[in-house]
């Protein structure tokens, strides 16, 4: 272990750190939205049983890395596999999170303008909540936001692994279950909440297509942050004697139980508001601050309040996902290259700001610029969604069940033993990893090469 490496203080710190970089945009803006195009019920089983069976499995591939090295993920590889090309997927999953960053900064900018407006008790006119086109296009204002959202997340960093993410993630999870939790409760309030509640849980399973399954999938990876090394890196700081199923198992649950209050958060208040429900970031920056409106004509006070709860929520959710891709790349620049975590986190901040300008320019005066026919922004989430996520989980998940030395993930997963575990439970898992995994994963990334 590298003398002076920090750890997170204690299992519920490690949870929460997790939790954190699982939940966030995936979560709010995604997930309810799928689950209504996708069979209700029937989407959110299948997206149970892949987060329990194919997306655990990836997430203790990477947390047996990144605890029995405890190292940053190119060095993860390199003492593992010395002088072999796995060091190429070491790299690969410094990149992928720097460039999901990017992207996703620029949409974390957007909710650092939204909780602005809302403060500044913008969303009481139908007007006001009609101009997301407007803003995102736009040259100035989306660059501000994206800078001041990175430099949140840089401030975090700065801080350590401790004093920085830890104590973050330990304070703001907790608020941010109580924040969904009383929004839930006013949307459900609407009246006309209930045809909401039956577009979420309704099972249908004639729109269970496979390519509903693969999205399901798909987004259960994303949502429990798999295959770009940030589970791996924060698994790097947990302490040998705590138990890394506990540990996914929680941040897996904690990461469902909350897409599914925000999915109950947003639907009903969409339907509510008598609005077809919109994909992506157009439902959350567009319909509900349209909703807000409508509502603010009735109480401008209690609609406030809510647009300014659910921006806090979003903004925050946003931050904390963002620290933890933020923290693959200073670990790696810290350890690897021997530069301070100041310098590092500058650097990593320059870059990850320039790849996010143009991004969000893309929106607006490069929009004319294409890579194989996508805008800036849409290719880097395509390619890292669709692409690097998928390529890195099944690579992890070989490499533990092909590559390392069995008893060493087994002495990893039990603590030497010493956990209550029995062979068998170890049995399931190991199989999980070696076998359905990389062949599920591998059918999944195929499946996106060829559409
Ligand atoms: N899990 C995050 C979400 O649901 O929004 C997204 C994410 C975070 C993806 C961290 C990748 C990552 F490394």
């Amino acid at each position: 272990m590298a003398a002076g490496r920090e750890h997170f203080g204690s299992r519920f710190a490690v949870i929460m750190a997790m939790a954190g970089s699982a939940i966030g945009l995936g979560n709010i803006w995604r997930f309810p939205y799928m689950v209504g195009e996708n069979g209700g019920a029937a989407f959110i089983l299948v997206y149970i049983l892949s987060s329990f069976l194919l997306s655990l499995p990836i997430f203790f591939s990477e947390a047996v890395i990144g605890r029995s090295t405890h190292a940053n993920t190119f060095g993860a590889m390199r003492q593992l596999a010395p002088g072999t090309p796995w060091r190429w997927l070491g790299l690969l999953t410094i990149l992928s999170p720097v460039i999901i960053l990017s992207y996703y900064s620029v949409v974390g900018g957007w909710s650092v303008e939204y909780l602005l407006k809302s403060l500044a008790l913008q969303f009481r006119t139908p007007e006001a909540a009609a101009g997301f086109g407007g803003f995102i296009s736009s040259t100035w204002g989306p660059l501000v936001c994206h800078t001041v959202f990175l430099a949140l997340c840089a401030a975090v960093i700065l801080g350590g692994v401790k004093s920085g993410i830890e104590k973050f993630s330990k304070l703001t999870m907790p608020v941010l279950f109580v924040l969904i939790v009383l929004i839930m409760i006013y949307s459900l309030s609407l009246p006309g909440a209930s045809e909401g509640v039956r577009y979420l849980v309704k099972p249908d399973f004639s729109k269970l297509t496979p390519s509903a399954v693969a999205a399901a999938m798909g987004q259960s990876f994303f949502s429990l942050s798999l295959g770009v090394g940030t589970i791996l890196t924060y698994a790097s700081y947990i302490h040998k004697d705590e138990n890394l199923l506990v540990s996914g198992a929680g941040t897996a649950a904690f990461d469902l139980v909350f897409a599914l209050l925000a999915g109950f958060a947003v639907m009903p208040a969409v339907f509510a508001a008598g609005i077809e429900p919109a994909a992506g970031p157009g439902l959350v920056f567009e319909t509900l601050p349209h909703i807000f409106a409508k509502m603010g004509l009735a109480s401008p006070w209690l609609s406030s309040g809510v647009a300014i709860l659910f921006f806090i929520t979003i903004l925050v959710a946003a931050l904390s996902s963002a620290i933890s891709m933020f923290e693959v790349g200073v670990a790696y620049l810290v350890e690897e290259k021997g530069i301070s975590r100041r310098t590092a986190t500058l650097g990593l901040f320059a870059f990850a700001w320039t790849l996010g300008a143009l991004c969000s320019l893309s929106f607006g005066p490069l929009s004319g610029f294409k890579l194989f026919g996508e805008t800036l922004f849409s290719f880097c989430d395509k390619l890292t969604s669709n692409f690097l996520m998928t390529f890195g989980g099944l690579l992890f998940t070989l490499f533990v069940g092909w590559k390392m030395d069995k008893m060493r993930v087994r002495n990893e997963l039990t603590n030497g033993g010493s956990l209550p575990m029995n062979g068998r439970l170890f049995g399931i898992i190991y199989f999980m990893i070696k076998w359905v995994a990389p062949v599920v994963i591998g059918i999944i990334f195929v499946t996106n090469l060829l559409l």
